[in-house]
């Protein structure tokens, strides 16, 4: 039967017809009462190698947490019949996961009217797409965004980074925003096109746009994990990590957003190579890393705030996730994601958490949120868009207009903040080097006068 659609699946839609299939998997939600519950789970979990979605690592499953879980086909019935004999309540949240994923992506993907007036930013695009759309917005728009060489992926495809802002001879700041970490998140890369849309084409109205690209400039990485998104329109549409192999076919990806040099697999991130919190073979062993912390670091005086745009799970996180420590600046941060998510909810009446990372969702290490933090940048921030777990990665596209738009109202608080601070820490800068201009003027004037 699962051969029969194997073959049958013909290759007439783009991105319809993936490789690897779910036919018949579900996706449990269980919450567990007592402890026995809970390490009876930890123990299925890593005996039938499940794929956890929330949380996403076996020693973080809590008694009393919520827990998402892919079942394949073939142990649906052994494992409900456990959790039946152990009186662990489930809720089925989906059916069939392969029907889920052929419902919920590129219907209808059509490569008909191309111009970038056509693009169409309530949709998802394949890589090669975004690619042209990037070319095309830095020539459309040559006067405010240039587009730059970041690095390559692990399979050698060029990462580009656009710079966003007016050019000018004074030291610009910096925020920098990067999407796509995590490949299957795909609305991470949706919200990095629509940003620099809104950019483009709000800048002249929208008043704080208008006053910070003379003073800021915007970076942005419109997909990060470039091979593995690559990998999950063609292969695997659950493929979170890169690409990378070390001479091992059995074992192929890194968990970038644990192979930062911050703590290092120190806690919630795995050695294991199969495991998909897999970090890696040492701090930035991956290219897409080491080009990220690379240019970040040697821009780092000039980085006032970093974002990195996830999902799902709709939470604006801060440092740390890899101790319960709070960060130098943790207060402000807080304040600004708690007014980031009240102007978020105003949009679409979205709820948001936010706080530190260890606290609100679990401990993690190796994170570029932590890594920027440890850097020195103050406001760095990871945003978990929608949704709350009814479509998880796979959210529909009818949601990505929306999403955008309320992660837009959220994201523009935290530049707002951090743009006045920054103008008024500089204006305080100039007024008291003019006072002391002015008093060393005076001094001269006087030593002078006094002959
Ligand atoms: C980019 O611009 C060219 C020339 O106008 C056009 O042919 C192409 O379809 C555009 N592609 C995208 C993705 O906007
Ligand atoms: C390849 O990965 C598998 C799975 O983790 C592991 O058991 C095996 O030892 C690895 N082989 C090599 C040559 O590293
Ligand atoms: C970061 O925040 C801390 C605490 O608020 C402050 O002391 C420090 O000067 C700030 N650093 C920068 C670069 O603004
Ligand atoms: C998301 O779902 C969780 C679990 O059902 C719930 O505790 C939480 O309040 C929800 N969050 C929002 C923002 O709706
Ligand atoms: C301070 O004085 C020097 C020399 O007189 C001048 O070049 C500079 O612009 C002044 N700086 C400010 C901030 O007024």
């Amino acid at each position: 039967m699962k051969l029969l659609i194997f073959i049958v699946c013909t290759l007439t839609l783009e991105g319809l017809c993936l490789k690897i299939q779910y036919n018949g998997d579900q996706v449990f939600k269980l919450v567990l009462q007592t402890k026995d519950q809970t390490v009876l789970v930890q123990r299925l979990c890593r005996e039938l190698q499940l794929d956890l979605w929330r949380p996403t690592m076996v020693e973080n499953i809590q008694t009393g947490k919520e827990i998402i879980v892919r079942v394949p086909f073939l142990f649906l019935s052994s494992l409900k019949e456990k959790l039946h004999h152990s009186f662990i309540p489930y809720e089925v949240i989906i059916n069939d996961v392969q029907k889920f994923i052929d419902n919920s992506m590129v219907s209808e993907y059509r490569r008909s009217k191309r111009l970038l007036a056509d693009f169409n930013y309530a949709k998802y695009h394949p890589m090669d797409v975004i690619y042209e759309w990037m070319v095309n917005v830095s020539q459309t728009y040559s006067d405010l965004v240039t587009m730059h060489y970041l690095g390559s992926t692990f399979e050698i495809r060029p990462i580009y980074y656009f710079k966003i802002g007016w050019p000018s001879e004074k030291n610009k700041k910096i925020i920098w925003m990067d999407c796509g970490i995590h490949a299957r998140e795909w609305i991470s890369m949706a919200f990095c096109q629509w940003f620099v849309k809104e950019i483009l084409e709000s800048h002249k109205t929208n008043p704080l746009l208008q006053k910070a690209l003379y003073n800021i400039d915007f970076y942005i990485v419109p997909v990060l994990n470039i091979d593995g998104y690559i990998y999950s329109w063609t292969t695997d549409r659950l493929w979170r990590k890169s690409r990378s192999s070390y001479n091992n076919e059995t074992c192929i990806g890194v968990d970038l957003n644990r192979n930062f040099a911050s703590a290092w697999c120190s806690i919630g991130a795995s050695h294991k190579c199969s495991d998909i919190t897999y970090c890696g073979t040492g701090p930035e062993s991956e290219p897409e890393v080491k080009a990220v912390s690379n240019l970040l670091r040697r821009h780092k005086a000039d980085v006032l705030c970093y974002l990195t745009i996830h999902s799902f799970g709709q939470l604006i996180l801060l440092p740390y996730g890899r101790t319960k420590d709070p960060s130098v600046n943790h207060n402000e941060m807080l304040t600004v994601a708690q007014k980031a998510a009240n102007n978020l909810k105003q949009k679409h009446g979205t709820q948001y958490r936010f706080g530190s990372t260890s606290l609100v969702l679990y401990e993690n290490s190796g994170s570029s949120r932590d890594w920027a933090a440890d850097l020195g940048v103050n406001f760095s921030y990871t945003f978990e868009l929608r949704d709350n777990g009814t479509f998880k990665f796979l959210l529909p596209e009818d949601q990505i207009k929306p999403t955008c738009e309320e992660t837009m109202a959220g994201v523009l608080t935290i530049v707002e903040h951090v743009h006045e601070k920054y103008v008024n820490s500089a204006a305080n800068l100039f007024s008291l080097t003019v006072w002391i201009n002015m008093s060393l003027s005076i001094l001269i004037a006087l030593h002078y006068s006094e002959f």
